[in-house]
């Protein structure tokens, strides 16, 4: 049986990391083979490639590309041969990320990205999309929190507004694939949504 490529996808500090954990008890506590990933990286190159998109400067079509090769080693190493042997692979980011980052962000072209999409992908896309949808207001003031930003964590709140339409966009364009998740409420009334949703999925 062939598996699920779940994608979880939010402006930094949308509080995704803690209810991927959710999920992925949830999910294991069912029987099932869940790997639990995340971009830029998921293969020992892309943790390479993540450490320095994280920290050095760099030219938008510099990062897009570095970007994507992350992502074609993580779907050729990872992805495609967990979905295949049936596990669920839950990823945190994916190409929305590029989308909302790159496009939406920075004003790099989106014919551009989404040559490189179909390049890398093929016909590979998630089965299903959780957005978590924060305020960028509400969201920079839990980013304070951590001690060392990365690069993209410092950039300011224009740039994030525009993430945050651009993911919004996105959604809007793939209802059937993506869940709209209100950040802002607690964070347990977020994991009952998703338990929930995820139980509807299997
Ligand atoms: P993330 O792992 O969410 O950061 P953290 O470990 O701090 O939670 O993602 C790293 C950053 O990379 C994040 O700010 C979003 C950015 N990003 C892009 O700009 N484009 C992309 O395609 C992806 C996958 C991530």
């Amino acid at each position: 049986m062939r598996g699920r490529f779940i994608t979880f996808e939010g402006i930094d500090g949308a509080g995704k990391s803690t209810q991927i954990d959710v999920i992925e008890a949830t999910l294991k506590a069912r029987g099932l083979e869940v790997i639990r990933t995340r971009e830029p990286g998921g293969t020992p190159l892309g943790e390479v490639i993540r450490k320095e998109l994280l920290s050095v400067s760099m030219d938008p079509a510099t990062e897009t590309l570095l970007f994507f090769a992350s992502r074609a080693e993580h779907i050729a190493k990872v992805i495609r041969p967990a979905i295949e042997r049936g596990a669920w692979v839950l990823s945190d980011r994916f190409t929305d990320a590029t989308y909302a980052y790159q496009v939406g962000g920075r004003g790099f072209p989106a014919h551009k990205v989404e040559e490189l999409e179909k390049w890398t992908q093929g016909d590979l896309q998630p089965d299903r999309t959780v957005l978590f949808d924060i305020d960028p207001e509400v969201a920079a003031q839990r980013v304070a929190k951590a001690r060392n930003l990365d690069r993209f964590e410092k950039e300011n709140r224009d740039f994030f507004t525009r993430v945050r339409e651009a993911y919004l966009t996105r959604a809007k364009q793939s209802p059937e694939r993506f869940l709209v998740v209100n950040s802002m409420q607690e964070k347990d009334t977020v994991s009952d949504i998703l338990r929930k949703e995820f139980s509807q999925w299997a």
